[in-house]
């Protein structure tokens, strides 16, 4: 592969601060030396920057028009990325998924081809602009790329992401309103209790089984918080009993058996908060999982 990598120092999707030093915490941690280590051509094209905005403060919606901003810029650029090769996208808050994801989607409509979406998460991140309560932005980039309602001013859709092709894993924090809007959707949604009663690796066999029936591309976004805070403990939204380093490596070898990724996010990394750059340096073994990290090869399987 050719990885593509791209720093958003986005850090308005919330109010604690801190991710804007995530992509250049996952380069010291030397996310490009073990891409390449792997025998992948890596070409680190720098950071994003936000598209120009006027910074007019909303009464609910924390700095949404530089969030605005910055969807329309990680479009683009994501879309272009994919001109050259595998995308990933060092961030930044979880708020750059909205871009992201849209960009993957200009791409797959190009190419003719579904797009699907591993949502690797504590949380479904699934409000409208109506629904949310924190006013936090890095809460709603599902609830954009599905189109569930109108966020006005934001970049139009090609068409909504259709629900059966998202997967959640890793659910453990999800708001009232969230709860009730994914309850009527054929979302996948995976949480912890899942994982524990039949492990990890059925649901996201299945998962991976329907997109390769599809010929889709796949879109993984992976949030530090997905993983349980006592090994990456570098993010503002904590939430206990979180997936282990082990399963976090399964899900990504997985993948990459897979054939199947297209695009890949890292996001909330918070390097204000991390201990010796010890969730850095996970994101960046979990990364390289993904990209075919292994002891030993597996023989090509369904799941
Ligand atoms: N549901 C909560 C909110 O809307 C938490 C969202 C956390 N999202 C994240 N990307 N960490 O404020
Ligand atoms: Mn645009
Ligand atoms: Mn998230
Ligand atoms: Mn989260």
């Amino acid at each position: 592969h050719h990885c593509i990598l791209q720093g958003a120092p986005l850090d308005c999707g919330k109010t604690r601060r801190g991710c804007i030093m995530g992509p250049d915490a996952l380069r010291t941690a030397g996310l490009a030396e073990a891409l390449s280590s792997l025998g992948h051509r890596v070409t680190d094209i720098g950071n994003i920057a936000p598209a120009p905005f006027t910074d007019a403060p909303h009464p609910k919606l924390h700095r949404l028009s530089e969030t605005i901003a910055w969807t329309h810029a990680l479009a683009d650029a994501t879309e272009t990325a994919f001109d050259q090769g595998l995308p990933i996208t060092m961030g930044g808050d979880h708020a750059l998924a909205a871009g992201t994801v849209l960009g993957a989607m200009r791409h797959a409509a190009r190419q003719e081809r579904p797009l699907f979406v591993l949502w690797l998460d504590a949380h479904s991140d699934f409000h409208t602009l109506e629904s949310t309560d924190s006013g936090n932005l890095h809460g709603t980039p599902m609830g954009y790329v599905t189109g569930r309602s109108a966020f006005p001013d934001w970049p139009a859709l090609p068409a909504p992401l259709p629900y059966e092709n998202i997967a959640m894993i890793g659910l453990r924090s999800v708001d009232p309103a969230e709860r009730e809007a994914l309850q009527d959707t054929a979302i996948t949604r995976v949480d912890m209790r899942e994982i524990d009663e039949t492990g990890i690796a059925r649901p996201l066999g299945a998962f991976l089984d329907r997109v390769t029936a599809a010929n889709g591309m796949l879109h993984v976004s992976l949030d530090v918080d997905f993983l349980d805070p006592a090994v990456a403990p570098a993010v503002g939204t904590t939430v206990p009993g979180g997936a282990t380093v082990r399963e976090g490596h399964l899900v990504m070898e997985m993948i990459n058996d897979s054939g199947l990724m297209t695009s890949l996010d890292l996001v909330e990394l918070n390097p204000f908060m991390d201990e010796r750059g010890r969730t850095a340096e996970l994101l960046v073994d979990l990364a390289a999982s993904a990209m075919g990290r292994n002891v030993f090869d597996r023989p090509t399987r369904a799941f």
